[in-house]
Protein backbone atom coordinates (compact mmCIF):
# COMPACT_ATOMS: atom_id res chain seq x y z
CA UNK A 1 0.00 0.00 0.00
CA UNK A 2 1.13 3.46 -0.74
CA UNK A 3 1.23 5.98 1.89
CA UNK A 4 1.33 8.80 0.27
CA UNK A 5 -2.03 10.25 0.83
CA UNK A 6 -1.12 9.24 4.71
CA UNK A 7 1.47 11.53 5.20
CA UNK A 8 1.52 15.33 4.84
CA UNK A 9 5.11 15.30 3.92
CA UNK A 10 3.76 13.70 0.54
CA UNK A 11 6.68 10.64 0.50
CA UNK A 12 5.73 8.05 -1.77
CA UNK A 13 7.06 4.67 0.69
CA UNK A 14 4.63 1.90 1.06
CA UNK A 15 3.38 -0.30 4.21
CA UNK A 16 3.82 -3.94 3.88
CA UNK A 17 0.14 -4.09 5.75
CA UNK A 18 -2.50 -1.34 6.17
CA UNK A 19 -5.56 -1.82 7.82
CA UNK A 20 -7.94 0.98 9.40
CA UNK A 21 -9.98 0.25 12.91
CA UNK A 22 -13.53 2.61 13.93
CA UNK A 23 -13.63 1.27 17.22
CA UNK A 24 -11.61 -0.03 20.66
CA UNK A 25 -12.82 -3.44 19.90
CA UNK A 26 -11.70 -3.81 16.12
CA UNK A 27 -8.52 -2.49 17.00
CA UNK A 28 -8.45 -5.71 19.35
CA UNK A 29 -9.53 -8.23 16.57
CA UNK A 30 -6.56 -6.84 14.45
CA UNK A 31 -4.36 -6.68 17.17
CA UNK A 32 -4.75 -10.40 17.90
CA UNK A 33 -4.74 -11.82 13.88
CA UNK A 34 -1.63 -13.76 13.65
CA UNK A 35 0.17 -10.91 10.92
CA UNK A 36 -0.67 -8.27 12.52
CA UNK A 37 0.40 -10.09 16.15
CA UNK A 38 3.90 -10.65 14.85
CA UNK A 39 4.66 -7.51 12.89
CA UNK A 40 6.33 -4.07 13.73
CA UNK A 41 3.63 -1.71 14.45
CA UNK A 42 2.74 1.74 13.28
CA UNK A 43 -0.84 3.57 14.60
CA UNK A 44 -1.25 6.62 12.62
CA UNK A 45 -3.45 9.42 12.89
CA UNK A 46 -3.63 12.14 9.95
CA UNK A 47 0.33 11.63 9.13
CA UNK A 48 1.04 14.92 10.02
CA UNK A 49 4.14 14.53 12.51
CA UNK A 50 5.74 11.72 10.46
CA UNK A 51 8.96 11.84 8.35
CA UNK A 52 9.20 8.23 6.76
CA UNK A 53 12.84 7.82 5.09
CA UNK A 54 12.45 3.73 4.16
CA UNK A 55 9.66 2.04 3.66
CA UNK A 56 7.36 0.74 6.44
CA UNK A 57 8.71 -2.71 6.58
CA UNK A 58 5.18 -3.57 9.28
CA UNK A 59 1.48 -2.93 9.65
CA UNK A 60 0.14 0.12 9.62
CA UNK A 61 -3.00 0.61 11.70
CA UNK A 62 -4.94 3.58 10.70
CA UNK A 63 -6.86 4.85 13.52
CA UNK A 64 -10.95 6.07 12.22
CA UNK A 65 -12.43 6.00 15.50
CA UNK A 66 -15.02 8.71 15.62
CA UNK A 67 -17.12 10.12 18.07
CA UNK A 68 -17.77 13.63 19.44
CA UNK A 69 -19.86 14.33 22.77
CA UNK A 70 -20.50 15.91 25.96
CA UNK A 71 -20.51 13.66 28.52
CA UNK A 72 -21.44 15.99 31.20
CA UNK A 73 -22.04 19.27 32.56
CA UNK A 74 -20.85 20.91 35.90
CA UNK A 75 -22.86 24.05 36.74
CA UNK A 76 -20.57 24.96 39.98
CA UNK A 77 -17.23 24.78 37.69
CA UNK A 78 -19.26 26.18 34.43
CA UNK A 79 -17.42 23.74 32.11
CA UNK A 80 -18.22 20.80 30.55
CA UNK A 81 -16.56 17.20 29.58
CA UNK A 82 -15.76 16.79 25.97
CA UNK A 83 -15.68 13.03 24.92
CA UNK A 84 -13.71 12.63 21.47
CA UNK A 85 -13.04 9.70 19.36
CA UNK A 86 -9.38 9.10 18.55
CA UNK A 87 -10.08 9.44 14.56
CA UNK A 88 -11.71 12.57 15.10
CA UNK A 89 -9.92 15.35 13.06
CA UNK A 90 -8.26 18.34 15.97
CA UNK A 91 -9.63 21.26 14.39
CA UNK A 92 -13.01 19.20 13.81
CA UNK A 93 -13.01 19.06 17.81
CA UNK A 94 -12.15 22.66 18.32
CA UNK A 95 -14.80 23.48 15.98
CA UNK A 96 -17.70 21.58 17.70
CA UNK A 97 -16.47 22.84 20.93
CA UNK A 98 -16.89 26.48 19.59
CA UNK A 99 -20.52 24.98 17.82
CA UNK A 100 -21.43 24.15 21.38
CA UNK A 101 -20.60 27.96 23.14
CA UNK A 102 -17.24 26.01 24.96
CA UNK A 103 -14.00 28.04 25.15
CA UNK A 104 -10.62 26.24 25.56
CA UNK A 105 -9.30 25.14 22.59
CA UNK A 106 -9.61 28.33 20.09
CA UNK A 107 -5.92 29.04 20.72
CA UNK A 108 -5.59 25.14 19.13
CA UNK A 109 -7.46 26.15 16.19
CA UNK A 110 -6.23 24.30 12.55
CA UNK A 111 -3.39 22.10 13.70
CA UNK A 112 -3.63 19.22 11.79
CA UNK A 113 -3.84 15.92 12.67
CA UNK A 114 -6.15 13.49 14.87
CA UNK A 115 -7.64 14.27 18.71
CA UNK A 116 -5.92 10.39 19.41
CA UNK A 117 -2.17 11.81 18.30
CA UNK A 118 -2.76 15.15 20.23
CA UNK A 119 -1.56 13.70 23.81
CA UNK A 120 1.56 12.46 21.80
CA UNK A 121 3.52 15.91 21.96
CA UNK A 122 0.64 17.25 24.18
CA UNK A 123 0.15 19.68 20.90
CA UNK A 124 0.72 23.52 21.52
CA UNK A 125 0.23 26.98 19.85
CA UNK A 126 -0.73 30.24 20.25
CA UNK A 127 -0.52 30.43 24.15
CA UNK A 128 -1.88 27.26 24.83
CA UNK A 129 -1.21 23.40 25.39
CA UNK A 130 -3.24 20.42 25.10
CA UNK A 131 -2.81 20.14 29.14
CA UNK A 132 -4.76 22.82 29.68
CA UNK A 133 -7.99 21.21 29.26
CA UNK A 134 -6.99 17.53 29.09
CA UNK A 135 -8.90 15.61 31.74
CA UNK A 136 -8.29 11.89 30.59
CA UNK A 137 -7.64 9.41 27.76
CA UNK A 138 -8.56 6.39 26.94
CA UNK A 139 -5.77 3.41 25.67
CA UNK A 140 -5.72 0.21 24.77
CA UNK A 141 -2.96 -1.79 25.49
CA UNK A 142 -1.11 -3.08 22.48
CA UNK A 143 0.43 -6.30 23.94
CA UNK A 144 -2.62 -7.05 26.00
CA UNK A 145 -5.35 -5.62 24.06
CA UNK A 146 -6.84 -4.09 27.93
CA UNK A 147 -8.49 -0.62 27.84
CA UNK A 148 -6.24 1.84 30.16
CA UNK A 149 -7.80 5.15 31.39
CA UNK A 150 -4.49 8.05 31.72
CA UNK A 151 -4.70 11.01 34.45
CA UNK A 152 -3.78 13.92 33.20
CA UNK A 153 -0.36 13.71 35.25
CA UNK A 154 -0.19 10.25 34.05
CA UNK A 155 0.71 11.12 31.28
CA UNK A 156 3.52 13.09 32.31
CA UNK A 157 3.53 16.22 29.51
CA UNK A 158 5.45 18.48 29.05
CA UNK A 159 6.53 21.07 26.09
CA UNK A 160 6.05 18.81 23.19
CA UNK A 161 6.85 15.85 25.35
CA UNK A 162 4.53 12.58 27.00
CA UNK A 163 4.88 9.49 28.13
CA UNK A 164 3.82 7.84 24.98
CA UNK A 165 7.10 9.55 23.19
CA UNK A 166 9.36 7.56 25.96
CA UNK A 167 8.52 5.30 28.64
CA UNK A 168 5.50 4.07 26.92
CA UNK A 169 6.47 4.77 23.85
CA UNK A 170 4.36 1.80 20.77
CA UNK A 171 2.80 0.36 23.83
CA UNK A 172 -0.82 2.03 23.98
CA UNK A 173 -3.43 2.84 20.88
CA UNK A 174 -5.06 6.13 22.21
CA UNK A 175 -8.42 5.36 21.62
CA UNK A 176 -10.50 8.73 22.82
CA UNK A 177 -9.61 11.85 24.52
CA UNK A 178 -11.26 13.91 27.18
CA UNK A 179 -11.09 17.48 28.06
CA UNK A 180 -12.37 19.17 30.11
CA UNK A 181 -13.91 22.84 28.36
CA UNK A 182 -15.21 26.29 29.81
CA UNK A 183 -19.01 27.90 29.77
CA UNK A 184 -17.36 31.20 30.18
CA UNK A 185 -15.73 32.53 27.55
CA UNK A 186 -11.93 32.99 28.95
CA UNK A 187 -10.20 34.48 26.04
CA UNK A 188 -6.43 34.30 26.06
CA UNK A 189 -4.44 36.67 24.16
CA UNK A 190 -1.07 36.35 26.34
CA UNK A 191 0.53 35.66 22.52
CA UNK A 192 1.36 39.32 21.17
CA UNK A 193 0.61 38.46 17.70
CA UNK A 194 -3.14 37.14 18.51
CA UNK A 195 -3.79 40.42 19.43
CA UNK A 196 -2.20 42.56 16.52
CA UNK A 197 -4.42 39.91 14.70
CA UNK A 198 -7.69 41.05 16.54
CA UNK A 199 -6.88 44.57 15.58
CA UNK A 200 -5.86 44.19 12.12
CA UNK A 201 -9.34 41.92 10.90
CA UNK A 202 -10.96 44.68 13.17
CA UNK A 203 -12.02 43.39 15.66
CA UNK A 204 -12.50 45.37 18.88
CA UNK A 205 -13.08 45.21 22.78
CA UNK A 206 -13.60 41.73 24.45
CA UNK A 207 -12.79 39.17 21.44
CA UNK A 208 -14.98 35.78 21.36
CA UNK A 209 -13.78 32.27 21.80
CA UNK A 210 -14.56 32.41 17.61
CA UNK A 211 -12.61 35.94 17.14
CA UNK A 212 -9.40 33.95 18.86
CA UNK A 213 -9.85 31.23 16.53
CA UNK A 214 -10.28 33.41 13.36
CA UNK A 215 -6.89 35.23 14.31
CA UNK A 216 -4.82 32.12 14.66
CA UNK A 217 -6.07 30.91 11.62
CA UNK A 218 -5.29 33.78 9.97
CA UNK A 219 -1.44 34.25 11.28
CA UNK A 220 -1.46 29.90 11.07
CA UNK A 221 -2.26 30.91 7.19
CA UNK A 222 0.27 33.44 6.78
CA UNK A 223 3.01 31.68 8.24
CA UNK A 224 2.99 28.37 7.92
CA UNK A 225 2.72 25.82 4.33
CA UNK A 226 -0.63 23.98 3.79
CA UNK A 227 0.82 20.80 2.89
CA UNK A 228 -2.01 20.49 0.27
CA UNK A 229 0.05 22.46 -1.66
CA UNK A 230 3.47 21.77 0.05
CA UNK A 231 4.53 18.69 1.85
CA UNK A 232 5.40 19.48 5.44
CA UNK A 233 4.77 18.22 8.93
CA UNK A 234 5.61 21.77 10.42
CA UNK A 235 7.80 22.65 13.20
CA UNK A 236 10.88 20.10 12.37
CA UNK A 237 12.59 20.96 15.27
CA UNK A 238 11.85 21.48 19.33
CA UNK A 239 12.33 25.14 20.18
CA UNK A 240 16.04 24.54 22.66
CA UNK A 241 16.31 25.42 25.97
CA UNK A 242 19.47 26.74 27.26
CA UNK A 243 20.96 28.08 30.86
CA UNK A 244 20.71 31.78 31.48
CA UNK A 245 24.67 31.53 31.17
CA UNK A 246 24.55 30.11 28.17
CA UNK A 247 21.74 32.63 26.70
CA UNK A 248 23.18 35.88 28.39
CA UNK A 249 26.44 34.94 26.34
CA UNK A 250 24.78 34.48 23.23
CA UNK A 251 22.98 37.89 23.74
CA UNK A 252 26.10 39.46 23.87
CA UNK A 253 27.26 38.70 20.66
CA UNK A 254 23.70 38.25 19.01
CA UNK A 255 21.42 41.21 20.75
CA UNK A 256 18.63 40.71 18.46
CA UNK A 257 18.15 37.26 19.61
CA UNK A 258 14.78 36.70 20.78
CA UNK A 259 14.34 34.23 23.86
CA UNK A 260 11.43 33.24 26.73
CA UNK A 261 12.22 32.26 30.13
CA UNK A 262 10.63 28.80 31.39
CA UNK A 263 11.99 27.00 34.66
CA UNK A 264 15.29 26.69 34.41
CA UNK A 265 16.36 28.54 31.74
CA UNK A 266 15.60 30.31 28.24
CA UNK A 267 13.43 29.32 25.31
CA UNK A 268 15.06 30.27 22.27
CA UNK A 269 13.31 29.77 19.03
CA UNK A 270 15.00 27.60 16.56
CA UNK A 271 13.61 28.99 13.74
CA UNK A 272 15.73 32.26 14.51
CA UNK A 273 18.99 30.30 14.96
CA UNK A 274 18.28 28.49 11.80
CA UNK A 275 17.53 31.43 9.96
CA UNK A 276 20.65 33.35 10.72
CA UNK A 277 22.54 30.02 10.45
CA UNK A 278 22.08 31.00 6.71
CA UNK A 279 19.44 28.25 5.60
CA UNK A 280 15.94 30.27 5.01
CA UNK A 281 14.63 29.52 1.92
CA UNK A 282 17.29 27.15 0.77
CA UNK A 283 16.12 24.54 -1.97
CA UNK A 284 17.88 21.95 -3.07
CA UNK A 285 17.67 18.75 -5.96
CA UNK A 286 16.93 19.04 -9.56
CA UNK A 287 15.40 21.56 -11.51
CA UNK A 288 14.12 24.26 -8.86
CA UNK A 289 14.74 21.76 -6.05
CA UNK A 290 12.86 19.37 -4.38
CA UNK A 291 12.76 19.98 -0.64
CA UNK A 292 14.23 22.91 1.53
CA UNK A 293 13.64 25.16 4.54
CA UNK A 294 10.82 27.02 4.11
CA UNK A 295 10.72 30.75 2.70
CA UNK A 296 8.48 32.08 5.65
CA UNK A 297 9.02 29.85 8.52
CA UNK A 298 12.78 28.75 8.82
CA UNK A 299 11.54 26.11 11.54
CA UNK A 300 9.56 23.91 8.75
CA UNK A 301 11.48 21.70 6.35
CA UNK A 302 9.61 21.32 2.99
CA UNK A 303 9.25 18.79 0.11
CA UNK A 304 8.65 20.82 -3.25
CA UNK A 305 7.69 17.14 -4.53
CA UNK A 306 9.71 14.15 -5.38
CA UNK A 307 11.72 14.76 -2.20
CA UNK A 308 12.62 11.40 -0.31
CA UNK A 309 12.43 11.21 3.30
CA UNK A 310 16.38 10.38 3.42
CA UNK A 311 16.78 13.40 1.70
CA UNK A 312 14.90 15.42 4.04
CA UNK A 313 16.96 13.99 7.42
CA UNK A 314 20.24 14.58 5.47
CA UNK A 315 18.98 18.09 5.75
CA UNK A 316 18.24 18.23 8.77
CA UNK A 317 21.41 16.86 9.97
CA UNK A 318 23.63 19.43 8.30
CA UNK A 319 21.46 22.18 9.76
CA UNK A 320 21.51 20.45 13.68
CA UNK A 321 25.41 20.45 12.49
CA UNK A 322 25.30 24.29 11.13
CA UNK A 323 23.33 25.67 14.49
CA UNK A 324 25.69 23.16 16.73
CA UNK A 325 28.96 24.65 15.32
CA UNK A 326 27.75 28.84 14.87
CA UNK A 327 25.62 28.58 18.30
CA UNK A 328 26.54 25.69 20.57
CA UNK A 329 22.87 24.72 20.68
CA UNK A 330 22.01 20.89 19.85
CA UNK A 331 18.39 21.42 17.84
CA UNK A 332 16.54 18.07 18.82
CA UNK A 333 13.49 16.99 15.88
CA UNK A 334 9.94 17.39 17.00
CA UNK A 335 8.58 15.07 14.09
CA UNK A 336 9.07 11.51 14.34
CA UNK A 337 11.52 9.84 11.87
CA UNK A 338 11.14 6.51 10.72
P1 LIG B 1 0.53 11.22 13.09
O1 LIG B 1 1.52 12.01 12.31
O2 LIG B 1 -0.33 10.26 12.34
O3 LIG B 1 1.30 10.44 14.25
C1 LIG B 1 2.25 11.11 15.06
C2 LIG B 1 2.79 10.13 16.12
O4 LIG B 1 1.77 9.79 17.03
C3 LIG B 1 3.26 8.80 15.53
O5 LIG B 1 4.34 8.35 16.29
C4 LIG B 1 2.06 7.90 15.71
O6 LIG B 1 2.40 6.53 15.76
C5 LIG B 1 1.50 8.39 17.01
N1 LIG B 1 0.03 8.24 17.11
C6 LIG B 1 -0.89 8.81 16.29
N2 LIG B 1 -2.13 8.52 16.71
C7 LIG B 1 -1.99 7.74 17.80
C8 LIG B 1 -2.92 7.10 18.69
N3 LIG B 1 -4.24 7.21 18.52
N4 LIG B 1 -2.42 6.38 19.72
C9 LIG B 1 -1.09 6.26 19.90
N5 LIG B 1 -0.18 6.82 19.09
C10 LIG B 1 -0.62 7.56 18.06
N6 LIG B 1 1.90 20.47 16.31
C11 LIG B 1 1.77 21.27 17.40
O7 LIG B 1 1.89 20.80 18.53
N7 LIG B 1 1.50 22.60 17.27
C12 LIG B 1 1.36 23.19 16.07
O8 LIG B 1 1.11 24.38 15.99
C13 LIG B 1 1.49 22.38 14.90
N8 LIG B 1 1.37 22.93 13.66
C14 LIG B 1 1.51 22.14 12.56
C15 LIG B 1 1.35 22.74 11.29
C16 LIG B 1 1.46 21.97 10.14
C17 LIG B 1 1.28 22.63 8.80
C18 LIG B 1 1.70 20.58 10.25
C19 LIG B 1 1.78 19.72 9.01
C20 LIG B 1 1.87 19.99 11.49
C21 LIG B 1 1.78 20.76 12.67
N9 LIG B 1 1.93 20.22 13.96
C22 LIG B 1 1.77 21.00 15.07
C23 LIG B 1 2.26 18.79 14.12
C24 LIG B 1 1.03 17.84 14.09
O9 LIG B 1 -0.09 18.52 13.61
C25 LIG B 1 0.72 17.29 15.46
O10 LIG B 1 1.84 16.59 15.97
C26 LIG B 1 -0.48 16.33 15.44
O11 LIG B 1 -0.89 16.03 16.75
C27 LIG B 1 -0.19 15.02 14.70
O12 LIG B 1 -1.40 14.34 14.54
P2 LIG B 1 -1.54 13.16 13.49
O13 LIG B 1 -2.86 12.52 13.71
O14 LIG B 1 -1.28 13.64 12.11
O15 LIG B 1 -0.37 12.19 13.97
N1 LIG C 1 11.79 33.14 13.84
C1 LIG C 1 12.74 33.66 13.00
N2 LIG C 1 12.81 33.19 11.71
C2 LIG C 1 11.98 32.24 11.25
C3 LIG C 1 10.99 31.69 12.11
C4 LIG C 1 10.92 32.16 13.41
O1 LIG C 1 13.52 34.52 13.36
O2 LIG C 1 12.09 31.86 10.08
C5 LIG C 1 11.72 33.64 15.23
C6 LIG C 1 11.03 34.98 15.37
O3 LIG C 1 11.75 35.68 16.36
C7 LIG C 1 9.67 34.64 15.95
C8 LIG C 1 9.99 33.40 16.77
O4 LIG C 1 11.01 32.73 16.03
O5 LIG C 1 9.19 35.67 16.72
C9 LIG C 1 8.82 32.47 16.97
O6 LIG C 1 8.28 32.10 15.70
P1 LIG C 1 6.78 31.57 15.57
O7 LIG C 1 5.85 32.44 16.30
O8 LIG C 1 6.52 31.33 14.12
O9 LIG C 1 6.79 30.21 16.35
P2 LIG C 1 7.85 29.02 16.40
O10 LIG C 1 8.59 29.11 17.69
O11 LIG C 1 8.63 28.93 15.15
C10 LIG C 1 6.21 27.47 17.71
C11 LIG C 1 5.73 26.06 17.61
C12 LIG C 1 4.66 25.94 16.54
C13 LIG C 1 3.49 26.82 16.94
C14 LIG C 1 3.98 28.27 17.07
C15 LIG C 1 2.91 29.18 17.61
C16 LIG C 1 7.54 24.61 18.29
C17 LIG C 1 8.61 23.66 17.86
N3 LIG C 1 6.83 25.17 17.32
O12 LIG C 1 6.83 27.76 16.47
O13 LIG C 1 4.22 24.59 16.48
O14 LIG C 1 2.45 26.75 15.99
O15 LIG C 1 5.10 28.31 17.99
O16 LIG C 1 2.72 28.98 18.95
O17 LIG C 1 7.38 24.84 19.48
C18 LIG C 1 4.58 22.49 15.37
O18 LIG C 1 4.82 22.02 16.49
O19 LIG C 1 4.60 21.80 14.34
C19 LIG C 1 4.28 23.92 15.26
C20 LIG C 1 4.03 24.50 14.08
Amino acid sequence: VSLRPYNTFGLDVRARYFARFASADELRQLLQLPQVHAAEKLILGGGSNLLFTQDFPGVVLKNEIRGLEIISEDADSQTALVRAGAGESWHGLVEYSLDQGLSGLENLSLIPGTVGASPLQNIGAYGAELRDTFDHLEAVEIATGALRVFSADECGFGYRESVFKNVLKNQFVVTAVVLRLHRQARPNVRYGAIAETLAELGIEGEPTPQDVSRAVIHIRRSKLPDPAEIGNAGSFFKNPEVSQAKFDQLKSQYPELPGYPVPGGVKVPAGWLIERAGWKGLRRGPGEGTHGVHARQALVLVNHGGATGSEVRQLAEEIIASVRKRFGIELHPEVNIL
